[in-house]
């Protein structure tokens, strides 16, 4: 049996792919395994949003390159952003690596270059395992998927649905609040959790923001049919999962392309559906956020889950500007105010970047007074990272770079308190959460209506995929802690 292992740079679409493909291996009969030394086939998903994350993936590769000496059929490939436009350099410099699939690439060529390479894998496997110290030459003799690009058809219908097929429940270690406290950019997914699912609902983007690599590594906008997402969510509703997040690289964009509806249809459409589960989506851009959108979630709460994840970037109008964000502080404030009216309680998120070129004490001030303004529940905070092919990266930029790390240690200190704060004030209070997963004996881990973790002190593993009431005896930055008072 063809053994694989999946290492996931990234967001929660690379997360989606690599899950969706994941059951596609599963489905050929592979095994998924959680350790690199178990694999024969490695498939990395790679990240190009910050250099960070890039650097990380070819010192990874370097690792993995040591791997192969001991097990010469081993397969190793890479997929996703970094993926989409350094193809040559991965087959230059990277002897070990057998295939490049970029994100904007057809994923049915994927899948059947795949096909083809665990039988592949199978028959050199054998014939190490009842040879072992056989020379062997695989290097170089699979990197022929360019083939099935051009065998395969292109219609846009064809590739909404192979898509759609690569949506899949996600493990919990993906989570972008465990990325940020770890202050890495490099998460991983081994197990999957049968409560929580993600479902790419687009791709792609059309805004341009000038720090941004997306629409250059994942190309322009596609929104799949509402048809087949409706039918992606049942899937994973009668799998188990209750937990669904509708992921696109700017959701509120959405438009379907049979019927021409709009997201806020599509939202009302997935909380129609029969069953006991709660939807959530990432991300939104405050540029295209309607009231109707929150007037929607409102009206269709819990099953529509008052949480928010909506990407500031930056507090200061002339670093939006910059950035072409197109909106101002004051307009997303506003924005804020129409869910907090909607929805007192609802858990709200962004992301937020320091040091963009040009940035002043002043600008960043501005960003710290935003803060202060939502009370956010949780940021994901960033340094600035030059990009290629961005606008930004001819920008002229004087900020040292220890000024740009104290800013973001600086605003993620203010933050910490900001979060405990939040958390402080739903102790003594009982909360309905949806018991995710067993950490370890004794230890489940929860998350409420509004997204926030919660750590519930019990054996019962049982509980893992229901709804219960918790009451809330303490709470960290991170974590509210309870026990259930009602099954
Ligand atoms: N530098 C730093 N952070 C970035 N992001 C996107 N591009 C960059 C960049 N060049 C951040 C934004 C985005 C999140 C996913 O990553 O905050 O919302
Ligand atoms: Fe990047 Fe801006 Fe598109 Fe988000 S909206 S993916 S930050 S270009």
């Amino acid at each position: 049996m063809v053994t694989f292992f999946n290492k996931i740079y990234g967001c929660q679409a690379n997360f989606a792919d690599s899950q969706g493909l994941a059951k596609f291996l599963v489905e050929l009969g592979c095994k998924q395994v959680m350790a690199e030394k178990d694999a024969d086939l490695i498939i990395i998903n790679t990240c190009a949003i910050r250099e960070k994350a890039e650097q990380k993936l070819y010192s990874y590769i370097g690792r993995l390159a040591e791997l192969k000496k001991d097990k010469p059929h081993l397969k190793i490939g890479v997929i996703g952003c970094v993926a989409s436009y350094k193809k040559k350099e991965f087959y230059e410099y990277f002897e070990c690596i057998s295939f490049v699939h970029g994100a904007r690439e057809e994923i049915s060529a994927l899948q059947g270059y795949l096909a083809e390479l665990i039988l592949n894998i199978q028959t050199a496997k054998s014939l190490f395992l009842q040879n072992p110290d056989s020379k062997i030459k695989y290097l170089k003799q699979d990197r022929r998927l360019k083939k099935f690009f051009d065998k395969q058809a292109t219609g846009s219908d064809q590739i909404s649905i192979s898509r759609l097929n690569l949506t899949e429940q996600i493990k919990e270690s993906n989570t972008r609040e465990e990325e940020q406290i770890k202050e890495d950019d490099t998460t991983e997914s081994e197990q999957i959790s049968d409560v929580r699912a993600m479902i790419n609902i687009m791709t792609g983007c059309n805004k341009y923001c000038s720090y941004c690599i997306v629409p250059f590594t994942r190309g322009r906008e596609i929104s799949y049919p509402m048809s087949d997402i409706l039918n992606a969510v049942k899937k994973d509703i009668d799998r188990g999962a209750k937990d669904i997040t509708l992921i696109g690289q700017n959701v509120n964009s959405y438009i379907d392309p049979q019927t021409g509806a709009r997201f806020p249809e599509l939202l009302q459409k997935v909380a129609s559906l029969e069953g006991d589960f709660w939807v959530r989506f990432i991300s939104p851009h405050p540029q295209d956020m309607t009231k109707d959108l929150f007037q929607v979630m409102a009206n269709n709460r819990p099953k529509l889950t008052a949480f928010l994840h909506f990407p500031l970037q930056s507090g200061s109008d002339t670093i939006l500007k910059a950035m072409n964000r197109n909106y101002t502080s004051a307009e997303f404030l506003e924005k804020i105010g129409w869910i907090k009216e909607l929805m007192p309680d609802a858990g709200i998120t962004t992301d937020i970047i320091v040091g963009f070129p040009g940035e002043t004490e002043k600008d960043y001030l501005a960003t710290r007074e935003v803060m202060e303004k939502v009370q956010f529940d949780q940021i994901y905070s960033f340094i600035y990272s030059k990009r290629k092919f961005t606008k930004a990266y001819n920008m002229p930029d004087d900020c040292p770079q220890e000024e740009k790390a104290r800013r973001l240690s600086e605003l993620q200190m203010r933050q910490r308190e900001i979060s405990l704060d939040q958390n402080r004030k739903n102790i003594g209070k009982t909360l309905k959460v949806l018991v995710e997963k067993e950490l370890e004996p004794g230890k489940l881990l929860a998350r409420t209506e509004g997204n926030a973790r919660v750590l519930i002190t019990s054996n019962n593993a049982n509980l893992v995929g229901s709804f219960v009431g918790v009451k809330i005896e303490s709470t960290t930055v991170v974590n509210m802690s309870g026990t259930v008072i009602v099954l």
